[in-house]
């Protein structure tokens, strides 16, 4: 199997890689497969002929896992045009060019689709109604998608990735931590948040996974995020707590720490239906907070 993975130098692009890395050095049945990591310098998605080239100059692949994305939410409010070309009309076109070439098509997507007015876990099935650009594009995004791939292709929608690469919040804190004695965060935004490598093995679960290699299964959307519910204001008290980081949290609302995109207040998903069609595996988000942290200490 060819399997083609975008956005390489992602979060999500570089957790996937560790994953079939380490996978592959115990031996496991990824040995099988040829995964094929490409970013910005290989696959731009800024214009319709880049994507073009790059498709028509390579081999044809058996799964695409579209990891790459616009995901500067505020910016996005600015750079519109730029937002929807690479989270609408180039997923729109990566999933011409998987129907064309038969391939699967695992596209991931956020739940910044919802308004967050709900006060219980978002289902798959729930009404959408993006509040700010970036959501909007994703959503624009997964419709296209929906439309020119009825079969074969997943959408898998998560929230608040972080991970140990690239910018994050658990980064973003421990910087902040070191440089100030309290810091103000918001306690209204209530979701779940999502370790990358937990991300990355749940998507090559899936792709070894019968049901997902049989052949013009509907298209369906599944939600994941790691298990639990929170505000970003218990996740950084949770952060300095494991750092033994000496920071006061300081709880404040949406109101006080206005940003150009708005945010959706309750974003929590429910995640029963990909923990029952694929079983895969969906940690606390303190045992992997846990993890992710240890990583970044040994770093240092
Ligand atoms: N991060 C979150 O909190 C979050 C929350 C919900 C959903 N998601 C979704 O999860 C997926 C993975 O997110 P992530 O956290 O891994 O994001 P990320 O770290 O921002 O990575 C996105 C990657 O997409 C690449 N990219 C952007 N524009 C591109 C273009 N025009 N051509 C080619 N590549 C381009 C970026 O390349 P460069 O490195 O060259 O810029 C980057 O490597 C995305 O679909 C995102 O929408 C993320």
């Amino acid at each position: 199997m060819r399997i083609l993975i975008t956005g390489k130098n992602g979060q999500l692009g570089k957790s996937i890689h560790k994953v079939v890395n380490s996978e592959v050095e115990t031996n496991n049945n990824l040995n099988f497969h040829n995964f094929v990591f490409v970013g910005r310098e290989e696959l731009d998605l800024d214009s319709e002929s880049n994507i073009n080239h790059y498709f028509d100059s390579n081999d044809k692949f058996d799964i695409i896992i579209n990891c790459a994305a616009y995901t500067a939410v505020d910016k996005a409010e600015e750079e519109k045009d730029i937002a929807s070309q690479v989270n609408h009309l180039a997923v729109e076109q990566i999933a011409q060019i998987a129907k064309k070439q038969q391939a699967k098509l695992i596209h991931i997507s956020t739940d910044y689709v919802f308004d967050g007015e709900s006060d219980k876990a978002y289902l798959e099935t729930d009404k959408t109604n993006p509040i700010n650009v970036y959501g909007k594009t994703k959503l624009a995004g997964e419709k296209a998608l929906q439309e020119i791939m009825p079969t074969d292709a997943i959408i898998i929608r998560t929230s608040w990735v972080y991970s140990e690469y690239g910018n994050n919040f658990v980064k973003t804190m421990l910087r902040l931590g070191k440089e100030r004695d309290e810091i103000n965060v918001v306690s209204d935004q209530i979701g779940s948040p999502t370790y990358a490598t937990d991300l990355a093995g749940a998507i090559l679960e899936i792709i070894k996974n019968k049901e997902f290699k049989e052949i013009s299964q509907a298209t369906q959307i599944y939600h994941y995020s790691n298990k639990g519910e929170i505000s970003w204001c218990d996740f950084a008290k949770e952060i300095f707590k494991i750092a033994k980081v000496d920071c006061k949290v300081i709880p404040i609302t949406t109101q006080q720490y206005p940003t150009p995109a708005k945010r959706p207040k309750n974003t929590l998903m429910s995640k029963d239906k990909i923990a029952e069609i694929f079983s895969v595996n969906i940690p606390d988000w303190k045992e992997s907070l846990n993890t992710c942290m240890s990583i970044l200490k040994e770093q240092k």
